[in-house]
């Protein structure tokens, strides 16, 4: 087991280095749930924790960067979401906090933003969805790069983590490349570390942590799901995209669908225009998260989740859950050695 933990060590070295941490596992950022004390918890368990900025206002961010310093002393990120229309002022007040690394979510970032946090001293870390992009992103300065499967809680792309890391691994070797999505066990974090990434992201596990401040409901929700349960929102009408976003079905999810058709069918009657009607199917989420996870509204709500939540079995401190998952990366690799004399 020693000679497994230091296997999974030195395979986690580069992106340990990178965040500061002890170990290579980053929880991503949730809106409304990574906040002070999440994130701290991570962070003392020698983990990285991420503050989910979200909507946040620019003096909203600092109160909470700064209660997460009154927390810990080890390092933490912020995720800034790159349509945030005050998002040059937010990388400002995490500059000024003296924030070590900075995630860009939501889209490519301007590569003003990505100078700019790099010039004030923060590391950037950046979403690569694809190959070329990932390229492009090394081009434009990001210190890192986090590759997210369709696996994964909350908004998604097309193509599993199992491809990307396939199609990206192999060939991004200037900076460490984090692999996210659909990650609920340390065998999983291992395979991902032999095929070139640099340590790993989780969401999902870090829900029931007893540090998390969501809704006893929410996290109940978790503790019930199957993997199965975790679905991508459906788009009705090829005409009105819907931007895929992985959770929980619920009363909610079924009522978008009804929501979805009563606006195609008023767009075809005439009474209500393209633009409006694209307009109402994405206000009909608007505040559905916070009132999930802050609330406790599992029903109406939007209970983001991805497929690893079959894997939450618990509630217990953040310490353990990644304690175990080190465990479990380590008991993997002792049997690789063994097999290998
Ligand atoms: C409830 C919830 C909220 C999330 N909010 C954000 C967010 O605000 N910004 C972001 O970049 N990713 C967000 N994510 C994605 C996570 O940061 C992380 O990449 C993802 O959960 C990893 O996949 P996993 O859930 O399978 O572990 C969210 C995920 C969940 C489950």
């Amino acid at each position: 087991m020693a000679a497994g933990s230091a296997m999974v060590d030195a395979l986690m070295a580069r992106g340990a280095a990178f965040l500061g941490t002890r170990h290579a596992i980053l929880a991503g950022a949730m809106s409304w749930v990574s906040e002070r004390h999440l994130v701290a918890a991570i962070s003392e368990a020698g983990g990285f924790g991420v503050i989910a900025c979200g909507a946040m206002e620019p003096p909203r961010l600092a109160e909470e960067i700064a209660a997460t310093q009154a927390l810990t002393a080890k390092p933490f990120g912020v995720n800034l979401i790159t349509m945030h229309p005050r998002l040059d002022q937010l990388v400002e007040t995490c500059l000024a906090a003296g924030v070590s690394h900075i995630v860009f979510a939501g889209g490519l970032p301007p590569g003003g933003a990505i100078r700019r946090a790099k010039e004030g001293g923060a590391k950037v870390i950046c979403f690569a969805p694809a190959l070329a992009l990932a390229k492009k992103l090394v081009r434009s300065g990001a210190d890192a790069l986090v590759i997210e499967g369709s696996e994964a809680g909350g908004h998604i792309g097309p193509v599993s983590l199992n491809v990307l890391a396939q199609e990206i691994l192999p060939h991004i070797r200037e900076v460490p490349v984090f692999v996210a999505g659909g990650i609920g066990r340390g065998e999983a974090v291992l395979a991902y570390l032999e095929m070139g990434a640099a340590g790993a992201q989780l969401g999902t596990r870090f829900v029931c942590a007893t540090e998390c401040i969501a809704h006893p409901n929410f996290k109940r929700s978790f503790l019930r799901a199957a993997a199965r349960d975790a679905v991508p929102s459906v788009q009705l009408d090829e005409r009105f995209p819907v931007i895929p976003v992985r959770g929980l079905q619920n009363e909610g999810t079924r009522r978008f669908l009804q929501h979805q058709a009563d606006v195609v069918r008023r767009f075809h009657e005439g009474t209500l225009g393209k633009e409006a009607a694209q307009l109402e199917i994405e206000h009909f989420w608007a505040g559905a998260l916070r009132r999930a996870v802050i609330e406790g509204d599992v029903e109406g709500g939007s209970v983001m989740a991805g497929q690893s939540v079959g894997m939450v079995q618990r509630e217990e401190p953040a310490a353990a859950i990644i304690a175990e998952l080190m465990a479990q990366a380590a008991a993997a690799a002792a049997r690789r050695g063994d097999a290998g004399r």
